[in-house]
């Protein structure tokens, strides 16, 4: 029986066709029609202006913070709950991730816990540099609630949407959120260039100026002239065409990743001890990961041993992302609260969600979720 992963990369016949087209064009650079053309259906998908494609969701956020003034001893409200990668681009900065815990009715950042935050700060005259949300899981964070907060305080709101390409809140796209937002087309997401991301904005200067800042800074000159400091971070003409032949499918591995998650749920909502992350009633996620809580009491068995019960026989899942506030890197950091996602972290697993898995392969999951117990 063949290996079953969390997330693998699913391409097919066009990807190959528009990878090779690139390929024959000769346009074999970090720069090209691809890239151009990746950047305008991005952007028109997400209903935002301008894109630029870049080499990673990390360099994305990087820029994205950078170009909303974010610099040294700033303070940025981020959630613990996300990857290292939302709280490293801060500190790339010279910033100060401030690590805020999620809302248990949406696993997001908890908005009424930003509010008591930035009530304080407004008072002491302190208030952060910005605010990171995370669309966590493909579920979005609440806008209203934290895009009015971050209005009323005057602070650029960023939108790390790295994970939820395709969900929507009240019916808006993922990404149309905060002045800047932030894509990964890593190998295990819901689209994949094998290694890439997107920056998306309203404003053109703030896409013109990260372009001009993942290309090393170059100014226009005949020759090479620079005067400030860039990155490489700039996206392969390559990768962007398979980019744009995985956008193409998008809607159908939206709709596969529902449809998977739906069916777990089916087969396994019956068992006691088993909960799912819970679905706020403000949008539809893309359901890029199916997550589960386990109840070890009521289920009889941990999610540590459901995961070892998974892998022996050669299925992948993963325990939710371990709170940055518990990271050692992070320890000392500032935090406010932490208990609920430090118990999220306990109980939660990540299912297998590949667009191409199989109904006999998520039974295969679920028969062997429903023996661990015995
Ligand atoms: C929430 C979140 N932010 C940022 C990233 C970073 O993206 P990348 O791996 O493309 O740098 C990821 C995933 O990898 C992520 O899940």
């Amino acid at each position: 029986m063949t290996r079953i992963y969390l997330s693998p990369p699913e391409v097919g016949a066009e990807e190959r066709r528009m990878l090779l087209d690139a390929f024959d064009s000769n346009w074999i650079a970090p720069t090209g029609p691809d890239v151009d053309a990746f950047e305008r259906e991005f952007a028109e998908r997400v209903g935002v202006e301008h894109a630029a494609a870049l080499s990673s969701g990390t360099a994305a956020l990087h820029l994205g913070l950078m170009l909303s003034e974010v610099g040294p001893g700033d303070d940025v409200l981020i959630p613990s709950f996300t990857f290292v990668a939302t709280a490293a681009a801060v500190t790339y900065l010279g910033a100060n991730p401030v690590l805020v815990d999620c809302s248990p009715s949406t696993w997001t950042i908890d908005p009424e816990l930003v509010a008591e935050e930035l009530v304080d700060r407004a008072r002491q005259g302190r208030l952060p540099a910005a605010v990171v949300t995370v669309d966590l899981y493909g579920q979005t964070a609440d806008y209203d609630a934290l895009s009015s907060l971050c209005d009323e305080y005057e602070i650029p709101l960023i939108e790390d949407a790295a994970e939820a390409l395709g969900a929507t809140y009240r019916g808006r796209p993922a990404g149309s959120f905060g002045q800047a937002a932030v894509f990964s087309f890593n190998g295990n997401k819901i689209i994949t260039t094998s290694g890439g991301g997107m920056l998306v904005a309203e404003s053109a200067d703030l896409i013109e100026r990260a372009r001009y800042l993942a290309n090393q800074a170059r100014d226009p000159f005949p020759h090479y002239e620079h005067s400030v400091i860039g990155y490489n971070y700039r996206l392969s003409n390559l990768l962007a065409a398979l980019g744009r032949a995985q956008l193409k499918g998008l809607d159908s591995r939206v709709e596969r990743r529902r449809a998977i998650h739906g069916a777990y749920q089916s087969a396994l909502s019956d068992l006691p001890g088993i909960r799912f992350m819970p679905i706020a009633d403000y949008g539809e996620p893309n359901w890029w990961l199916t997550c589960i809580l386990v109840d070890s009491e009521e289920f009889g068995a941990d999610g540590e041993q459901i995961r070892l019960a998974l892998e022996a026989v050669d299925i992948e899942s993963r325990p939710t992302w371990k709170p940055l506030h518990l990271q050692p890197v992070f320890k000392g950091a500032a935090t406010i609260g932490g208990s609920v996602c430090a118990s999220i972290f306990e109980q939660g697993l990540c299912l297998p969600t590949g667009s191409a898995l199989s109904p006999g392969e998520i039974a295969r999951v679920v028969e062997t979720i429903r023996a661990v117990p015995g």
